[in-house]
């Protein structure tokens, strides 16, 4: 393999980058690390630059004003606009596909078009883009049923109707959504399409591949917890915290779905000449019949990056470096056999209205349980140089711990630490593994 990267830079602002940043920092070859724009927690462990996410000429400028010899991207939006191509172009090795594999998490249809032509398990789907059509579809399907918004709509695109008027209601609404890439773009929306689904039933999973062409290598299983509120209840979220392994997915099942999901997907993509390298993150329902597919995201989970990055005794930096350039086969990955968890702390009203610029109070480092880190996500620092709320999701809590059990008591006792008037976690991250041990 060729010589490790010196200089990465990071893009993204969320805990998944902050994990990414930690990850990358520990490679025994101690890269120099930035990351763009990051956050209040980020510039503790790299040089942060203000430089938007989005702003794909201004990131490709910042990688070569700073000699980055390799780029990770972290959140969706970049990766959509094309950020890897352009970096490419400029000659600049980065980690994430391009804008064609981003197309996988940017267009569900795409994507339930190609499950559905590779004969890979996912619920029946179709397609609509006028109201009338497919309120007469669903009417004639059975409740409840799943509609989606076609494209990128941060968490808000999908919606479990449990009857039908909720369905109808959501079909309107979601066909009024606004498209951000579009918006990014500065360009002329084309019109919303949706997809109408069958309600699948079971506990979901989710599961990363570090994809390389037709090579990929699984990182351990974890679930999320989407819902805001204790016991799965309330809206969706992009996520209230994680925990890694998912021992649901035992190994049998592993294999079986390494078999009927995996592989499958991976060739299918290569053979839909997609050349795709980075996260291939599969959203999967384990249903009485199976496991299914529910989505296809191309980036790291968040947060499942923060309960799974922990367990990697593998240099993150050369798993990932391998991964873009095309060296994956054969890279054997270290896992370590803790269990980890976290636990996101959002502002109260997330994930609709929230307050920012609430004051946080973070224990010391010396004063966390060995095991335990505490990733930013939405934090930023005022004029007076403390530290503040600055988005939805504004921390999360990791512990690593011989056992579960372990691992959340450590996440929680650091949670009931931070203080901020804000301040709202769920309180049941792990129960459902935690009840069946
Ligand atoms: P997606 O963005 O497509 O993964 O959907 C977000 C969430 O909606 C999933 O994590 C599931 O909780 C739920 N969901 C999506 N599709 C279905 C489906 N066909 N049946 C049941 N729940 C679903
Ligand atoms: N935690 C789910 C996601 O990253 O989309």
């Amino acid at each position: 393999m060729s010589d490790l990267p010196q200089t990465v830079l990071v893009v993204g602002a969320g805990g998944r980058e902050h994990a990414l940043v930690r990850a990358l920092a520990a490679s025994p070859t101690r890269p120099r690390l930035l990351c763009a724009p990051g956050n209040a927690g980020i510039a503790l462990d790299a040089t942060c630059h203000a430089v938007a996410a989005d702003d794909v000429a201004g990131l490709v400028a910042l990688a070569r004003r700073e000699h980055a010899g390799f780029v990770v991207v972290g959140p969706e939006v970049p990766l959509s606009l094309g950020l890897v191509d352009e970096l490419a172009k400029a000659g600049i090795p980065a980690y994430g596909p391009g804008a064609d594999g981003a197309r996988l998490e940017a267009s569900k249809i795409f994507t339930k078009e190609i499950l559905l032509r590779h004969r890979i398990p996912t619920a029946p789907a179709a397609f609509f883009s006028e109201p009338a059509a497919a309120i007469a579809y669903l009417r004639a399907r059975p409740a409840p049923i799943v509609v989606k918004a076609d494209g990128l709509a941060a968490g808000k695109g999908v919606v479990v109707a449990q009857t039908h008027a909720e369905a109808e209601a959501a079909v309107r609404a979601l066909l009024a959504l606004p498209d951000p890439l579009a918006a990014q773009a500065n360009v002329a929306a084309p019109p919303r399409q949706i997809l109408i689904e069958d309600c699948l039933t079971g506990e979901e999973t989710s599961l990363l591949v570090v994809v390389s062409d037709r090579d990929y290598v699984m990182l351990p299983t974890a679930q999320d917890h989407k819902r805001i509120g204790d016991g799965d209840t309330g809206p969706n979220t992009g996520g209230m915290g994680a925990y890694s392994p998912a021992e649901v997915v035992t190994p049998a099942l592993l294999g079986r779905i390494e078999r009927e999901i995996v592989r499958p997907s991976v060739n299918a993509i290569a053979d839909e000449g997609i050349a795709f390298r980075g996260t291939l993150f599969i959203g999967i329902m384990l249903t009485p019949a199976g496991p299914s597919v529910l989505e296809y995201n191309t980036r790291f989970g968040d947060p499942e990056t923060q309960a799974v990055l922990p367990r990697l005794a593998t240099d993150v930096l050369a798993l990932l470096w391998a991964a873009a350039g095309g060296q994956l086969a054969g890279f054997r990955l270290e896992v370590k056999p803790d269990y980890a968890l976290c636990v996101v702390i959002a502002a109260k009203g997330y994930p609709d209205r929230y307050p920012k610029g609430d004051l946080i109070g973070l224990p010391v480092p010396a004063s966390l349980p060995p095991g335990a880190f505490i990733y930013h996500a939405g934090t930023a620092t005022n004029a007076a140089g403390q530290t503040v709320t600055a988005g939805g999701r504004v921390l999360g809590v990791t512990a690593l711990a011989p056992t579960l059990r372990a691992a959340a008591d450590q996440a929680y006792a650091v949670c009931d630490q931070v203080r901020c008037d804000s301040k709202y976690f769920r309180r049941d991250i792990g129960a459902r593994q935690l009840n069946r041990q």
